[in-house]
């Protein structure tokens, strides 16, 4: 028995040491600081709970979810879509997700033909290029530079290329590097889209945890729907990681596309959760203000003790992340094993996200105050 070609092509898990060594010294019983998982450490707000159990006490909600969504759930992105963005779109142009994960890792599977071309930003969450090769096609990496405010420029890739392409995956907020993007960004992606008829999908699980200007969507930008698709999320915005649910708004067809290989794939997401999110979207800006502060200000203290410390930190526009230049000649990888070694803390290596991350690390901002102080005191251990 042989696993298939395209298990087979997926990359190889780069943490895979570096988890052991977090294993071995969790057995040895010292004290790790895990900053490595982008995993609200808060519980879910009181008053999503409350729903939720209202909801679960529901003998409608103990049946099988109904396909794309409830439709108290497509109403509620509907309305949240014109609060949020002043957007308008039709419930055909939304749908519930087990997660942005889900959309993220099964849009390839509706559009990419084996060797179409899907663009990846580098680095960039590992579900785009995974979700691509389980499909059958081909995850160009696209860098993504301090230069260039971490966007990616188009205008350096080939016209064949270009031609070749499917998918061009955004991620803004962005993990790991947590820059933004604006509108002139995004009108030019959509003229390249327009002119080579790919789809732009834009991953935007962070769309509420920001410190500036909120983030727009793409379709604010007049044309968008019919080349686009954006992925959000319930899971860092109310701390609902564990709940499973996001959802996706584009293009009809594209929408069509991604539920038809749902459809045949999973069930959906709970009635009880999508009717708990349905109230949530329209009912705890205040809840998801007090989790964008909290983040805001872990961003800011931990910053600032890095930066006392010597370490260049990237300004954090958004997201629970710190991405952070490697200090001196260490790459990634051997600079976070020495944090673990030396200070029993747990950072993510660049590498992990792609090649072109190699002298940088992510922090993320899922403990406490307390623990970024003490985090803080024992990096002063650390020479660099
Ligand atoms: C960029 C990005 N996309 C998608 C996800 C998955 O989000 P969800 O919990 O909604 O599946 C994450 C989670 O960390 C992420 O960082």
């Amino acid at each position: 028995m042989d696993y298939s070609r395209n298990l087979k092509a997926l990359p190889p898990y780069v943490f895979a040491e570096l988890d052991r060594k977090k294993s071995a010294a969790r057995e040895q019983g010292r004290d790790i600081i895990d900053l490595g998982i982008g995993d609200p450490d808060r519980p879910t707000p009181k008053r999503i709970i409350d729903k939720f159990t209202e909801a679960v006490n529901k003998p409608s909600n103990h049946r099988y979810p109904i396909g794309r969504g409830s439709r108290i759930f497509k109403e509620a992105v509907v309305k949240w879509m014109e609060k949020r963005f002043n957007v308008g779109v039709s419930d055909k142009e939304v749908m519930c997700l087990i997660g942005a994960k889900d959309g993220v890792t099964h849009l390839p599977l509706a559009f990419v033909n084996p060797g179409d071309i899907v663009l990846v930003p580098d680095p960039g969450y590992p579900g785009y290029t995974s979700g691509t090769i389980l499909a059958g096609g081909v995850a160009f990496p696209v860098p993504l530079t301090a230069e260039k405010d971490f966007l990616p420029d188009l205008s350096k890739l080939p016209e064949e290329l270009l031609r070749l392409t499917k998918i061009l995956w955004l991620n803004y907020p962005n993990n790991p590097t947590s820059a933004t993007a604006d509108y002139p960004f995004y009108e030019e992606i959509i003229s390249y889209a327009e002119k080579y008829d790919f789809i732009v999908a834009q991953d935007a699980p962070y769309s509420e945890i920001y410190f500036g200007a909120p983030p727009i969507s793409m379709f604010q930008i007049q044309g968008a729907k019919q080349h686009c698709i954006e992925f959000y999320s319930m899971s860092k915005t109310y701390n609902m990681t564990g709940w499973r649910i996001g959802f996706a708004v584009g293009g009809e067809k594209i929408i069509n596309g991604l539920a038809t290989v749902k459809e045949n794939m999973d069930s959906g997401t709970f009635s009880a959760i999508q009717e708990a999110s349905a109230w949530t979207l329209l009912n705890c800006d205040t809840e998801a203000a007090g989790i964008r502060e909290l983040y805001r200000r872990r961003a800011e203290v931990f910053s600032a003790g890095l930066k006392l410390l010597g370490y260049d930190v990237l300004k954090s526009n958004a997201t629970l992340y710190l991405w952070v230049k490697v200090p001196g000649n260490y790459d990634s990888m051997n600079f976070c094993a020495k944090v673990l070694e030396e200070a029993d803390i747990v950072l993510t290596p660049g590498i992990g996200f792609g090649k072109s991350a190699n002298k940088y690390f992510r922090i993320a901002l899922t403990v406490e105050e307390e623990q970024i102080h003490k985090s803080l005191e024992r990096l002063k251990k650390v020479k660099i």
